[in-house]
């Protein structure tokens, strides 16, 4: 199965041309561009192979607020994917509860939702076990309520991206990731029943809710993480922004 490689360019590049230059470098099947949100609608005209994805949305799909960019806008652009609770827009003071509206706002009119998730340093620093707590606490405030909109599998995926290796240049391991990342599709399974899909053997089971890991992801360590079976993808926000290095972290899982 081809993995997912997500680029989360954030606020890059300062032009446009430098954006279409950079997306025609990274126009690849199983590739979702996520650029700023001004540069949307354009590069959904060059796009052949890769889909895009907006960095984040609003919960209301239209009205009196200032700023904001709503699903359904995000929706009628070719628009397949969005990130929601980025690590980066929880520490602007996005709440699990914003995060849970912008999530069913999302997946009612259609968008893919890419949910971030991931525990801080100080929870870390106390074990896998205090991590692993942190991040079920967080998919449980930020998914609530959402089991009766009767999510495809596609619909939802999961980037697991521990704070304190986003843009640190100091990624989780390969194992622990993988073992995050179980676990998270442990607490899916047990959610979303519907979501399981039996293997042919007809014991073990795997989740289709693909679960990205992201933070630092490199060319020099994109194979570690793209080649644990439980690791679905990735997350890529530094590298995807220089077209070789991304280049490479793609070309990684072959
Ligand atoms: P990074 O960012 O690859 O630069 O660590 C990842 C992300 O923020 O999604």
């Amino acid at each position: 199965m081809s993995k997912l490689i997500v680029a989360n360019w954030k606020a890059n590049p300062k032009t446009f041309t430098e954006a279409l230059k950079l997306v025609k470098a990274s126009d690849f099947e199983n590739v979702v561009i996520a650029p700023p949100y001004i540069y949307l609608q354009t590069l959904s005209w060059v796009l052949k192979k890769a889909a895009l994805g907006a960095q984040d949305t609003f919960w209301e799909n239209a009205g009196p607020y200032t700023g904001e960019v709503t699903p359904s806008q995000i929706k009628n652009l070719k628009v397949k994917y969005v990130i929601i609770g980025h690590s980066e827009r929880r520490g602007f003071g996005e709440t699990d509860e914003m995060i849970n509206k912008k999530i069913k706002a999302a997946l009612k009119v259609g968008l893919r939702v890419i949910l971030c998730v991931g525990e801080d340093w100080n929870t870390r620093r106390k074990g896998i076990a205090a991590a692993k707590q942190f991040v079920g606490n967080q998919l449980k405030k930020d998914l609530l309520e959402t089991k009766n909109l009767k999510i495809k599998n596609k619909n939802l995926l999961i980037a697991y991206e521990p704070v304190w290796a986003i843009g640190t240049g100091k990624a989780d391991s390969a194992k622990t990731s993988a073992e995050m990342i179980s676990y998270i599709k442990k607490i899916l399974d047990s959610r979303y029943p519907s979501s399981r899909a039996k293997l042919a053997t007809g014991h073990s089971q795997i989740l289709k809710t693909k679960v990205l890991y992201g933070g630092s992801v490199t060319p020099k360590n994109a194979k570690a993480f793209l080649s644990q079976p439980e690791i679905d993808g990735a997350l890529v926000g530094g590298a995807s922004l220089n077209q070789k290095e991304f280049r490479k972290i793609i070309n990684a899982q072959q």
